[in-house]
């Protein structure tokens, strides 16, 4: 069903009526949010413990009424050109009519003391965001983010997720709240996924959870070992299995590699902040400087200065065949448009 522009903008900014429905669910809730290649190490975080200031300025407003000083700073400029652009590629591409329900708010993340609203995609340095709002939402029971385990940052009910407020809160806070996301290249997230899930040998949970399924569909005559197990899916089965039109008719894709937008659905939520994995440290830096804890809180990183390795998932497509790398592209379409993504110079798609 098409809706008029002015219809579709109003929805985007208004986000008046949240229905409640479709409940789904999912077997395997614990993010591993990082790329493999991102582990937790060097430069502890914290210094003292936040206090937030008595009268001072909500991150969104210091954002919108912003002072000189961060105007000027080109990666404010940068951000600003992302919120733009996403608001454009939302305004072209975005057909179906949605609604939004509790339900699709589990994604984000609040923190009332600072008035943030973080929404979490794995892959894209999320458990480390996850400790830094467990540092800043503790009360200074925590202060350093890289003393919390991976697996506690994960923990359902650790953190505040805005499902768990009552519409008139929901509408107050989306309206009030900074908002932010940090996203990736969407193939190089994708090839983090399978990497990390499906040729580790430790995650037996997604080898029996998925990895079996993926075996049985996907490969002709496979060993019993193998069926039995699902601890040897390749880069090619598991596309086979995404791009499968029985897989989401089954059930939501896995948070690991479900998309961008369909996770935080960043065309009905107006995010303030599109932060990228690629330029991971300023773009934290920006947010946490928006948030007014800059000088108390460091964003953990893994101490590589580079993240443009970028080229990981190039080397995996290469076993891809046109067809399905044309399919699997389709897929991941509106992640690539709303994030400003180029195609990838591999893809052979035509
Ligand atoms: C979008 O991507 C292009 C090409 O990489 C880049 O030149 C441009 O600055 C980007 N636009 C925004 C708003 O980030």
């Amino acid at each position: 069903m098409r809706m008029p522009r002015g219809g579709r903008l109003f929805l985007a900014t208004c986000l008046g009526s949240l229905f409640v429905l479709v409940l789904y669910f999912q077997s395997i809730t614990n993010a591993d949010c990082q790329g493999e290649d991102s582990g937790r190490k060097k430069e502890p975080g914290v210094k003292t413990d936040s206090r937030p200031g008595k009268s001072r300025r909500s991150p969104l407003q210091t954002l919108y009424k912003g002072d000189q000083q961060l105007e000027l700073l080109a990666a404010q400029r940068s951000l600003h050109g992302r919120r733009e652009l996403l608001e454009q590629a939302c305004l072209s591409h975005t057909r179906k009519r949605q609604v939004l329900s509790p339900e699709d708010l589990k994604h984000l993340i609040v923190d009332d003391k600072h008035s943030l609203i973080y929404c979490y995609v794995p892959k894209v340095a999320c458990t480390n965001w996850k400790r830094v709002l467990m540092v800043l939402t503790s009360d200074g029971r925590y202060t350093d983010p890289l003393a919390i385990p991976a697996n506690e940052a994960h923990v359902a009910g650790n953190l505040r997720t805005l499902s768990e407020f009552s519409v008139p809160e929901i509408n107050q806070r989306l309206r009030s709240y900074l908002k932010f996301i940090f996203v990736r290249e969407p193939f190089e997230r994708l090839v983090s996924a399978y990497r990390n899930k499906f040729t580790r040998s430790y995650n037996t949970a997604f080898h029996k959870r998925y990895g079996t399924k993926i075996i049985r569909r996907h490969r002709p005559d496979p060993e019993p070992e193998a069926l039995e197990k699902g601890n040897d899916v390749s880069f090619h089965e598991f596309v086979q299995y995404l791009v499968d039109p029985r897989t989401q008719r089954e059930e939501p894709f896995n948070e690991h590699w479900e998309r961008v937008h369909s996770l935080c659905h960043p065309c009905l939520i107006h995010y303030d902040v599109v932060g990228k994995y690629e330029t991971l440290e300023p773009d934290a830096q920006a947010v946490l400087r928006l948030a007014g804890v800059e000088g108390t809180l460091q964003f953990p990183t893994s101490g590589k200065s580079t993240r443009t390795d970028g080229n990981m998932a190039a080397r995996f497509f290469k076993h891809i065949s046109p067809f399905y790398q044309k399919k699997l592209f389709n897929l991941y379409r509106m992640d690539f448009l709303l994030f400003n993504y180029s195609t990838p110079e591999y893809l052979r798609t035509r």
